[in-house]
C-alpha cells in the first residue's frame, strides 16, 4: 500500500479507492458512482417522512459537528463500530473516524453543506441514502478571501437503534465529483494529496 505523509494526504488521495467508482480528475469517464433508478423510489409509506427527516437531520449534524470541530457530537450520526470507506488507510470504529477527521481539519476553517439527499430502501431497522456534500475551505493568512471546494457524495447505510429508535450510519463510502478553487486556500499537504489523486494538475 502507498503510504502518505499524513491522514490528510491519505484522505485526499482516496479518489482511487471507493470501490473503483471514483471519476478521477482527468478520467475519460463522466460517471461518478452508481445512479439510483426509479424502482428505488417506492410509494411513500406512512412512517417514511419521519425516517427521511431523521436521516436528513443526522447528515446536517455531521456538517455542523465537523465545522464546529465538535467531534464527540459525531456519535449522534454514526454507530460506534462504523468503518467508513473514506480513505486509503483503514478506519475502524467511530473513535478512529473522529481522530481522523480531527487531524484532517486541524487549523482549517470550513463550511460543509449537504444538499441533495436521496433516502431509499427504508425498512423497519435499515435504510440507505445518497447525499451530496460541498466542503468549502476558506483561506487564511495570505490566502484570506480565497476558497477551495471539494464536491463529494456519500453513500450511507443506516441502522435504527432498537432501544432508543435513533438512526445512525453504520456504513459509509465517499466519492469525489471533483474539486475547484484557489489552491492557496489549502495546505501544501492537501494540494499534494489532490495531485496524487489526479484531482488537481501538478
Ligand atoms: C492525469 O493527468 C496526469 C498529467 O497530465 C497524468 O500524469 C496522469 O497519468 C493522468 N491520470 C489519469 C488517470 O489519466
Ligand atoms: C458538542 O456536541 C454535543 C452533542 O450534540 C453537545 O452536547 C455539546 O454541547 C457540544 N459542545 C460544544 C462545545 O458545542
Ligand atoms: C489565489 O489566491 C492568491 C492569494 O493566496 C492570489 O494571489 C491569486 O491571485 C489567486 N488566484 C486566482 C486565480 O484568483
Amino acid at each position: 500500500m502507498r503510504s502518505f505523509a499524513s491522514p490528510l494526504a491519505a484522505f485526499l488521495a482516496l479518489s482511487v479507492l471507493v470501490n473503483g467508482t471514483i471519476a478521477q480528475g482527468n478520467s475519460s469517464s463522466d460517471a461518478v458512482g452508481a445512479s439510483p433508478v426509479f424502482s428505488d423510489v417506492p410509494p411513500v409509506g406512512v412512517a417514511d417522512p419521519y425516517v427521511i427527516a431523521a436521516i436528513t437531520q443526522k447528515l446536517a449534524l455531521y456538517d455542523i459537528a465537523i465545522d464546529t470541530k465538535n467531534f464527540s457530537a459525531l456519535s449522534g450520526t454514526f454507530t460506534t463500530d462504523v468503518a467508513p470507506n473514506v480513505a486509503l488507510v483503514p478506519i475502524k470504529g467511530l473513535a478512529a473516524y473522529e481522530a481522523f477527521l480531527q487531524a484532517d481539519l486541524a487549523g482549517k476553517r470550513t463550511k460543509h453543506t449537504t444538499d441533495t439527499v436521496f433516502v431509499s430502501n427504508i425498512e423497519p431497522y435499515t435504510a440507505q441514502s445518497i447525499s451530496y456534500s460541498d466542503a468549502v475551505y476558506f483561506g487564511r493568512g495570505s490566502a484570506l478571501g480565497q476558497q477551495f471546494t471539494f464536491y463529494e457524495r456519500f453513500d450511507d447505510v443506516w441502522s435504527k437503534d432498537k432501544v432508543d429508535g435513533s438512526w445512525k450510519i453504520s456504513e459509509r463510502s465517499l466519492i469525489f465529483f471533483g474539486v475547484a478553487g484557489n489552491r492557496t486556500a489549502l495546505s501544501a499537504e492537501q494540494v499534494e494529496g489532490l495531485i496524487k489523486a489526479g484531482l488537481l494538475l501538478p
